[in-house]
């Protein structure tokens, strides 16, 4: 196992690069299953969930990998398509349930390993299943896998209980084979579903109203392959916009996204933090006190549940009180023991939490629990004062690339060791 070891208290200075958007990767490249040809892909992370979905293509009979030891450009080709993902790999990313509507578009039957629970809720999938089933998909449930078998599917009008990414991306790559026409009502707007809209429509799919709560599928009977680049990780680039400011410093997040990080960039800027955008990227700068702010996370555009930890360790050294409201997951506060940790005073009832600033964190051994809770122990060790240590970065390493390495560019005493314990 390994461990982060973060000296803190220096402010970040200089440029900071944003990789390639993890939560549009996992999609796109589950998407290659529905082409008839090979698709180059661009700025892809290298990260484990990346690996894992590689791994999950070659399972299902797609080879996939990086093409070379370092760079970002991962090749899918078509193969013998087998049906089933398994336990094993699904256990490790939830994401992997992305493979059930392409399966169904090309294979008419999918064996999928209920994806189970994570750190942040039961995160059950019961809205992708019932828009399939409106296709003309059949469900049944044995032994912890999802078996789903279905003749052609065919398009219809379909409205989702509350807007689930995952479900508009499973149903979006249903139907884009499927007969005639489909319309997703109450769809997810995230910027990535955007990113595999465009990538289908690439290869030759007919896809309308992405990014709004209707989308229009027509179905087509074939699709292409091709080359695509991944949109810019707004979620990495909001985490080092907190970081910058948190530490007091003065960066150029370069590659970071503006129009998808609006409500992120509002609160930092209620906070007291300066944003400029400029045309490669954000300038981000803090110098004088923070102020507390009130947040409650929701659907995009609203404030992204994803930022919701890293926001939240800026919020314990400002003036004031702040309050944060969860209301995607049920669960996603595994951060806040480990900030108490360092010395934050953070008030936990239901979904909400009642953040009071305090002058200064102080360095603590910490555990990370999920991906964003890490990268939230990781900015509140860089303003902490003294060592902060953070085991089982495994969880980190599922969603950024190289994180300790571009912040120590930046001027950061940061650095990865073997954790012996
Ligand atoms: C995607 O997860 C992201 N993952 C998550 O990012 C992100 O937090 C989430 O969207 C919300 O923005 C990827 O894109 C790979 P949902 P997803 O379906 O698709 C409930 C990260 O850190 N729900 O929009 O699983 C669900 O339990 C990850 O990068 C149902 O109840 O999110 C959750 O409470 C974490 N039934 C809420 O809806 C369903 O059928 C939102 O889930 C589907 C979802």
């Amino acid at each position: 196992m390994e461990k982060l070891v973060i000296e803190g208290g220096m402010p970040l200075r200089g440029n900071i690069p944003v990789s390639g958007s993890k939560n549009a990767a996992l999609p796109i490249l589950f998407a290659a299953i529905l082409l008839d040809g090979p698709v180059l892909y661009h700025n892809v992370p290298r990260l484990r969930d990346i690996a894992t979905t590689n791994a999950m293509l070659r399972t299902l009979g797609c080879p996939a990998d990086f093409t070379d030891a370092s760079g970002n450009s991962v090749t899918v080709a078509p193969g013998a398509l087998r049906n089933e993902a398994p336990y094993d790999l699904v256990r490790t990313m939830r994401a992997s349930v992305l493979v059930l509507g392409p399966l169904l578009a090309r294979l008419g039957e999918a064996r999928v390993a209920l994806p189970g629970g994570c750190a942040i809720g039961a995160r059950p999938v019961e809205q992708h299943l019932k828009a399939l089933e409106k296709l003309g998909a059949v469900f049944t449930l044995d032994s912890g896998y999802i078996i789903g078998r279905c003749a052609k599917l065919r398009g219809t009008d379909i409205s989702f209980d509350f807007p689930t990414v995952g479900g508009t991306e499973n149903l979006i790559m249903a139907a884009v084979l499927a007969e005639g026409e489909t319309i997703l009502r109450n769809a997810a707007r995230e910027p990535e579903i955007g990113d595999l809209a465009a990538f289908l429509n690439s290869c030759g799919a007919k896809i309308s109203g992405q990014g709004s709560d209707v989308i229009h599928i027509q179905g087509v009977t074939s699709l292409r392959g091709g080359a695509y680049r991944i949109m810019p990780d707004r979620i990495e680039a909001g985490t080092f916009l907190l970081a910058a400011a948190i530490t007091g410093g003065e960066c150029s997040i370069e590659g970071c996204p503006v129009e998808e990080l609006t409500a992120l960039m509002a609160k930092m800027g209620e906070m007291g933090v300066s944003l400029e955008p400029h045309d490669t990227g954000v300038n981000v700068r803090r110098s004088g006190i923070l102020r507390g702010v009130d947040m409650s996370t929701r659907p995009y555009p609203g404030f992204p549940t994803d930022l919701q930890a890293q926001i939240m360790a800026l919020m314990t050294l400002a003036e004031g009180t702040s309050t944060v409201e969860e209301r995607i997951f049920e669960n996603r506060f595994m951060h806040v023991p480990e900030l108490s940790r360092l010395g934050a005073d953070i008030k936990l009832s239901g979904s909400r939490a009642v953040i009071r600033g305090v002058k200064h964190l102080t360095g603590a051994p910490v555990m990370a629990s999920d991906i964003r809770a890490s990268a939230s122990l990781v900015i509140a060790g860089l303003a902490a004062r003294g060592k902060t240590q953070i085991r089982r970065i495994y969880h980190l390493d599922r969603g950024y690339e190289r994180l300790e390495k571009k912040l120590a560019q930046a001027g950061a005493r940061i650095f990865r060791a073997e954790d012996n314990r």
